[in-house]
């Protein structure tokens, strides 16, 4: 179940050039959607069947602005209307191949899959791309064998850091016993807390005393269908600060990653991601060293949700129990639980 009136990220921009060749297909949300640029560099998104015989439009080859299938060389233009069927002089009915509204923004591009009417772009999701002149970030894409809402659960509990990420983002169990407070909004929750006096991360330990502690402010920005934007300060740690209170420690690295992740199908998602420091705090090396890390930190989240898909498909429907740490994936599953029950009362009513 997918909502349909949302953004979608179709992954980096630079993933899709203006070669002759460069036709890129994305599974979203069960649906095929083709990618590709006019001659202009403008974005087209378009589902990838042919509303002939529906052989896939990526088969195609670029014409112009125009793609061109080629089973039987239909030709469509880049509002889907079919300009020419070899052999006849009239275009049939209802020979359009479906368009989407496609906008490129922080680098992402997003498609959204409702109705065209209600695309309102300000509904895309707040993020700092690559190319921002005051942040150094590195991207990257991975595909994860798990359902999105698997993906929800895992990055609206950061508690799991301590337990999956040991060799990675956690130094210590600090983050397993966080308890932030979680705000709701229409399209997603936003979290801020700080973690207090916790020493270096593993991928940091060795560039710095084995007694150096640190405060960690965390700020979160989720929304449909599950896309996570994280603000993540390191600071000095400071005596005394409250635990639900930022730090004012003073400020060793400020860290910025986008994340959105994009349901493939019930059994896959595309998880498109960046992380990097803002230029006033960035040092020699350390974005790479994160790059590096962060890879091998979503490589953990990969083998512990697909290992996780691997018993939910094995004992379906087996009792689950709730713990404290559920609280936000428990609020995030409820905004997308309502947009998809208001979508469904739509459809019933029309
Ligand atoms: S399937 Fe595309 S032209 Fe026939
Ligand atoms: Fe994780």
């Amino acid at each position: 179940m997918y909502v349909r009136n949302a953004w979608y990220c179709a992954g980096w921009d630079e993933a899709v050039g203006i070669g002759a060749h460069d036709l890129v297909v994305r599974q979203i949300a069960g649906r095929s959607i083709l990618l590709y640029r006019t001659g202009e560099g403008r974005l087209v998104a378009m589902e990838d069947r042919c509303p002939h015989r529906s052989a896939p439009l990526s088969l195609g080859r670029k014409e112009g602005d125009a793609i061109r299938c080629m089973y039987h060389g239909m030709l469509f233009g880049p509002d889907g209307a079919c300009r020419q069927v070899p052999g006849m002089d009239r275009i049939p009915e209802g020979a359009v191949a479906a368009t989407l509204p496609v906008i490129e923004k922080d680098n992402w591009i997003w498609v959204w899959l409702g109705d065209p009417a209600r695309a309102d772009p300000d509904l895309i999701c707040f993020a700092i791309g690559p190319s921002d002149p005051d942040w150094v970030l590195r991207t990257s894409h991975l595909r994860v064998d798990t359902g999105y809402r698997e993906e929800i659960a895992n990055l609206a509990d950061l508690s799991h850091v301590s337990w999956v990420h040991g060799l990675t983002f956690a130094g210590s169990d600090d983050w397993g016993y966080i308890k932030p407070r979680h705000r709701l909004n229409p399209r997603g929750i936003e979290t801020r807390y700080c973690v207090r006096g916790v020493p270096a991360p593993a991928f940091a330990r060795h560039l710095f005393a084995d007694d150096a502690r640190f405060d960690i402010n965390v700020h979160v920005r989720m929304t449909v269908p599950c896309n996570f934007i994280l603000s993540f300060a390191v600071h000095e740690a400071e005596e005394g600060g409250a635990p639900n209170e930022p730090s004012r420690g003073k400020l060793l690295l400020d860290t910025f990653s986008s994340q959105a992740v994009t349901p493939r199908d019930a059994g896959s998602v595309d998880y498109y991601f960046s992380w990097g420091a803002s230029r006033a705090t960035d040092f020699p090396g350390i974005v790479d060293l994160m790059h590096r890390t962060n890879m091998d930190a979503f490589l953990e989240d990969k083998r512990i949700l697909e290992g996780q898909r691997a018993r939910l498909l094995q004992y379906p429907g087996a009792p689950q129990v709730d713990i404290v740490h559920d609280a936000g994936p428990g609020r995030m599953l409820w905004v997308l639980d309502q947009l998809l029950a208001e979508e469904a009362a739509e459809a019933g009513a029309a």
